[in-house]
């Protein structure tokens, strides 16, 4: 049973990639176009209220990360399979929705100024279009767990709030809050429902994003993850690979499978003799590269602690696995490394990519992290000496932004703005520079 809440009220951004470098395969704020490729039938479906049901359109903004990215197309697809219709702009929609992260305070900054934008939008004498009820503003996503009710003592204009393990319950709480004008809140951590992960909806017909797990029980000490996505919830293997196969059979060949740390993927399910069986990220890995019409398969993101020679391996064998980690290390110095609880020294990092280099000999990028609580400046220069070593394609390197409820909260963010902004620009020219160089030897 779900346990939202239903308020009886009748009142009514992003920040990967703006420094990152390469390719920005993190989009900045993906709103979602319409499609025409994959079961998009937009154009026929009957809007707004009608004689044979409620067919609402919907504007779905969305900041963050790929998951992020898949997280609102996937929603957007069980729209479509209701009838309702994704619309451009947000002045044109019936259901207004802002997909969230909580990841740095940037992120979130920008969602509520976007979120706070909407708020003429609320007030404008039209509602939706036709009928009297307030359109449907929803925050959902990770600032929904991480913020909860604040949003709705702040904003009057919001009426539906839900977290990330309840997106396949929206369609339903839209109904409701536009029926009966009460709002709702739902930020139950729980299982998706499998139909959360529809195809009626696609953003590119090249390449398509997979979901294999949700949450990551890693609680690295400055990351908000496992607070507001839970702990790590993997999905079914066959549903991964049934996904994977209705994409080849749509057109897409190409597959980004996407977990917050795809490496501690494991699935286990009983076989005969009560005996369990597990299935693990490289067991995963395989059967998809195994199937048929699949040109590519990467994944996003990996972690150092499980990164081992067998998927390594895998990686060198198979044609159709992109030969590129995405591999973050955050930082250089074990001193700091230990009190992100990494739970890796940096001469294991390093080990694990003179591994890679030289099973797969593949191109590295990774996130970083700078001015962590108590980072000196030899902690800095161990994490240039790693950058200079390693040679990533790409980076995304972050300033330190302190979340609420996280370990590292309780530290004291004792590196000044003017240190990280410093340490910032110097890791970020460096990449460039090897970036650059790295463009000129392909
Ligand atoms: N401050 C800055 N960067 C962070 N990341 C995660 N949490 C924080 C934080 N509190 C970065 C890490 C992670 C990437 C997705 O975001 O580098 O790998
Ligand atoms: Fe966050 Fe990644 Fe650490 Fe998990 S492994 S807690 S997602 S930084």
């Amino acid at each position: 049973m779900s346990k939202h809440k239903d308020i009886n009220n009748n009142a009514s951004r992003d920040d990967i990639g703006s420094n990152a470098l390469g390719p920005l395969t993190q989009n900045a704020s993906a709103q979602m176009p319409s499609h025409p490729n994959i079961g998009l039938n937009a154009a026929t479906q009957p809007l707004t209220r009608s004689a044979s049901g409620w067919h609402p359109k919907v504007f779905i903004k969305t900041f963050g990360c790929q998951m992020n990215s898949r997280d609102s197309e996937a929603l957007s697809g069980l729209f479509v399979d209701r009838g309702y219709r994704i619309v451009e702009k947000a002045d044109d929609a019936d259901v207004i929705l802002v997909n969230t992260c909580s990841v740095r305070a940037h992120a979130e900054n920008r969602a509520i100024s976007f979120l706070g934008s909407l708020k003429s939008i609320q007030n404008s004498k039209f509602k939706i279009k036709n009928c009297q009820s307030p359109k449907v503003i929803g925050l959902i996503g990770c600032m929904a767990r991480n913020l909860g009710e604040e949003i709705y003592k702040k904003m009057p204009h919001v009426n539906l709030i839900c977290g990330p393990g309840c997106l396949d319950k929206i369609p339903d709480y839209i109904k409701k809050v536009s029926e009966k004008g009460s709002r709702i809140i739902d930020l139950e951590d729980r299982d998706r429902n499998e139909e959360l992960y529809s195809l009626s909806f696609k953003v590119d017909s090249d390449r398509a994003g997979v979901v294999i797990s949700t949450g990551c029980s890693n609680y690295c000490s400055y990351c908000v993850v496992p607070y507001v996505r839970g702990n790590l919830r993997p999905r079914n293997h066959q549903n991964i690979v049934d996904e994977v196969k209705n994409n080849i059979k749509a057109g897409v060949g190409k597959i980004t499978l996407l977990g917050q740390n795809v490496n501690d993927y494991h699935y286990q399910f009983k076989i005969q003799n009560s005996k369990l069986k597990i299935i693990t990220f490289v067991d995963l890995l395989k059967m998809i590269s195994d199937l048929e019409g699949l040109k590519e398969v990467d994944f996003i993101s990996s972690n150092p602690r499980n990164s081992s020679v067998e998927l390594f391996k895998l990686m060198a064998e198979r044609s159709n696995i992109k030969k590129h980690l995405h591999i973050p290390f955050q930082s250089g110095s074990d001193r700091v490394l230990k009190s992100m609880n990494r739970g890796y020294a940096i001469a294991d990092y390093l080990d694990t990519i003179k591994k890679y280099k030289e099973i797969v000999g593949g191109s590295l990028s990774a996130d970083i992290i700078v001015g962590f609580p108590n980072e000196e400046e030899d902690d800095f220069l161990a994490t240039k000496s790693v950058v200079e070593k390693v040679e990533f394609k790409y980076a995304y390197i972050f300033k330190y932004s302190p979340r609420l409820g996280t370990a590292a909260a309780n530290m004291v963010d004792s590196v000044s703005t003017e240190y990280k902004e410093k340490r910032h620009k110097e890791l970020l020219d460096l990449q460039k520079q090897i970036s650059r160089k790295l463009q000129k030897k392909c």
